[in-house]
């Protein structure tokens, strides 16, 4: 996997960075709004390459919709020598690279991530996904894209709530591995830097590099996951991935302290970066009344999870683990107090 990092203070030209692509046959396929957003800057990328519009939903993120794009693939004539570049957030990336890493067995694949998400977790890494049944990204392939581009120009038009989004992962890798990005954030004025992207980008690689198919080192990274699919699914999906992270980091830091895994002190340090991005803390009634009534199911239906449930907790404040766990009760109370 190659990267390509705009330093974010630069004077951008979306097309210089873009045209170094090889002279190849190439398909985009665009969030919609990313496409209206920047038409004028994206205009000579674009120009003479079949463009696909995609409707970044969670609704649109399906398998009926895959096959819209392998139908715009057929048209264009994608072959395994095409280059498929997904531009948008992580909803288009993971539909972007899962359409790519099926059709014909596989073709070339690129990616142009435009969220602060995307540029630090989703295009990096190779999972590709679709909904399938309700259950989110319940279908996919491990397909890693062999270079990502991110320019950070995009970040000027994210919503602060898709900002936030962004953080939360961000945080969550600060504290899995020391590599100064912890300390960065704790002074920072929460304002994303290249310094940034780069040290998150550095320690979701070093998790993936050598564990692609999620079944070591790579699980570390799913912290505050299980509590975060469990807040998802209960609400339907209406509370944010990146929410229900944040909520789930701090829930597997009060799960750790209860276990006498972590002090007191290393919870609170855990706590006060993710108060200081002003990031949520808590689920309504609503959500807590259904996780007591359907946790137990929802949690069984965790793609991730097989008898047991895999539970990343804190071993210190950067140094996580993954525990085997078959009381979901613990889990359930811990939600719900
Ligand atoms: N593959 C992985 O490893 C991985 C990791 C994390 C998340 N994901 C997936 O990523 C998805 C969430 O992705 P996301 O949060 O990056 O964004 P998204 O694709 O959900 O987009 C969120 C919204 O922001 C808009 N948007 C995108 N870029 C913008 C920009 N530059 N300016 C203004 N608006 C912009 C989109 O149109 C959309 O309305 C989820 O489906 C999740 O499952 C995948």
């Amino acid at each position: 996997m190659k990267f390509v990092l705009n330093k974010f203070d630069t004077e951008i030209n979306f097309i210089d960075k873009f045209v170094d692509f090889p002279p190849v046959h190439k398909i985009v396929i665009i969030d919609k709004y990313i496409h209206k957003l920047y038409k004028s800057k994206l205009d000579l990328f674009l120009k003479d390459t079949p463009t696909y519009l995609f409707e970044a939903t969670e609704a649109n993120k399906i398998l009926a919709e895959v096959e819209n794009i392998y139908s715009f693939f057929i048209k264009n004539k994608v072959n395994r020598e095409s280059v498929v570049i997904g531009i948008g957030g992580g909803i288009t990336t993971d539909v972007t690279a899962f359409a790519a890493s099926t059709f014909k067995r596989g073709c070339r694949l690129q990616l142009i991530p435009t969220t602060f998400l995307g540029m630090i977790d989703a295009a990096i890494g190779g999972k590709t996904a679709v909904n399938f049944n309700g259950i989110k990204n319940n279908i996919g392939t491990f397909y890693p894209a062999e270079k990502v581009i991110i320019n950070t120009e995009f970040l000027k038009s994210l919503s602060d709530i898709e900002l936030k989004n962004g953080w939360v992962e961000c945080l969550k890798v600060s504290l899995i591995v020391d590599n100064g990005l912890y300390e960065i954030l704790k002074n920072n004025n929460i304002i994303v830097t290249s310094e940034i992207i780069e040290k998150a980008i550095q320690i979701k690689v070093m998790h993936c590099e050598n564990d692609l198919h999620d079944s070591g080192e790579r699980q570390k990274l799913n912290l505050g996951h299980t509590f975060a699919h469990l807040i998802e699914s209960a609400s339907d999906y209406s509370v944010k991935h990146g929410e229900a992270v944040a909520i789930g980091v701090r829930k597997a830091a009060d799960y750790s302290h209860k276990e006498k895994m972590i002090t007191s002190d290393e919870l609170k340090a855990i706590n006060e970066i993710y108060d200081k991005y002003k990031l949520p803390k808590t689920i309504s009634h609503e959500i807590k009344n259904k996780i007591n009534v359907k946790g137990k199911k929802l949690i069984q239906q965790d793609k991730k999870a097989g008898k047991k449930v895999k539970l990343v907790l804190f071993r210190g404040l950067f140094d996580v683990v993954v525990k085997e766990i078959d009381d979901y009760k613990k889990i359930i109370d811990l939600m719900i107090q």
